[in-house]
């Protein structure tokens, strides 16, 4: 069973405490989310002590040593450590990041650490992303194309080519969707940030035949339009990225093509 963050009728109650390394004189604190909703009524804030002169610099180094060292119950998702798969986005001091570039220097005092807001947990830090892929899958983020293939490759002016910088670089995180205001309350119809973005993608894809029709299935007070500029998208993604412009970029197209 997938529950939100924070069910209804439901609170996050103080877990276990686990004892302090020994000997250690550079401690951190870390207060990490729990639950895993099959077995659990709530979820929990459990606490871990870290030697920081025994561990990494990054956010995901201190996870993995608390799974390795002191709690292989621990769930999170983690693959390339270096920014480039998106699957370590996680909530950590109130801001939605990739836990493997967020270094622990950044953080002043303890370290909290929740999943992405506002999505079905699976397990502890690891959300639930079945229906944000299916809204990507939606906009069909491949090259539609109606001319013959040519016999090599879709060529493409370094100029044209430029218009996709800033839009390729997504790593597919969710931090972006799953800090929007209006996404946290209708996900089921707007599309939101990180969707919209790749929409963006190929609409402006000299090379793909299909802008019109990719136009008009945005054309809905839902899918779209549900973007009120909060820019929360553009302030967290950890690319770097600027969701929010891409989706002013497609508000400007529908109007320009109603003239
Ligand atoms: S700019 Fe739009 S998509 Fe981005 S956080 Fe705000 S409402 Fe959401
Ligand atoms: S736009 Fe940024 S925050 Fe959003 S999914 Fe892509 S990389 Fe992640
Ligand atoms: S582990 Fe791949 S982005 Fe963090």
């Amino acid at each position: 069973m997938v529950q939100l963050t924070l069910p209804r009728n439901s609170r996050i109650t103080t877990g276990k405490t686990w004892p302090k390394p020994e000997g250690a004189a550079n401690l951190r604190k870390f207060s990490i989310y729990r639950w895993t909703p099959d077995d659990d009524d709530n979820p929990r804030m459990d606490t871990y002590f870290v030697d920081m002169d025994d561990c990494g610099p990054m956010v995901l180094d201190a996870l993995i040593k608390i799974k390795t060292d002191i709690d292989p119950t621990l769930a999170f998702r983690r693959s390339c450590r270096e920014g480039i798969c998106g699957s370590c986005a996680m909530n950590i001091d109130g801001i939605n990041t990739l836990a493997c570039i967020y270094g622990m220097d950044e953080i002043k005092g303890d370290v909290k650490i929740y999943p992405l807001p506002h999505m079905p947990v699976v397990r502890d830090l690891i959300p639930d992303l079945t229906h944000w892929y299916a809204q990507h899958a939606s906009i069909k983020p491949w090259l539609q194309t109606e001319t013959n293939p040519p016999q090599r490759e879709w060529k493409q002016s370094i100029e044209d080519r430029e218009k996709l910088d800033g839009l390729y670089e997504c790593v597919m995180c969710a931090c972006c969707s799953t800090a929007c205001p209006s996404y946290w309350w209708n996900a089921d119809r707007f599309l939101g940030p990180a969707t919209l973005l790749h929409a963006y993608r190929w609409i402006i894809d000299s090379r793909d035949e299909a802008t019109g029709e990719r136009l008009d299935d945005l054309e809905d007070p839902f899918k779209l339009y549900r973007c009120h500029t909060i820019m929360n998208c553009t302030k967290t993604c950890p690319k770097g990225l600027n969701p929010a412009k891409a989706i002013a970029e497609i508000k400007k197209m529908m109007v320009d093509r109603m003239v």
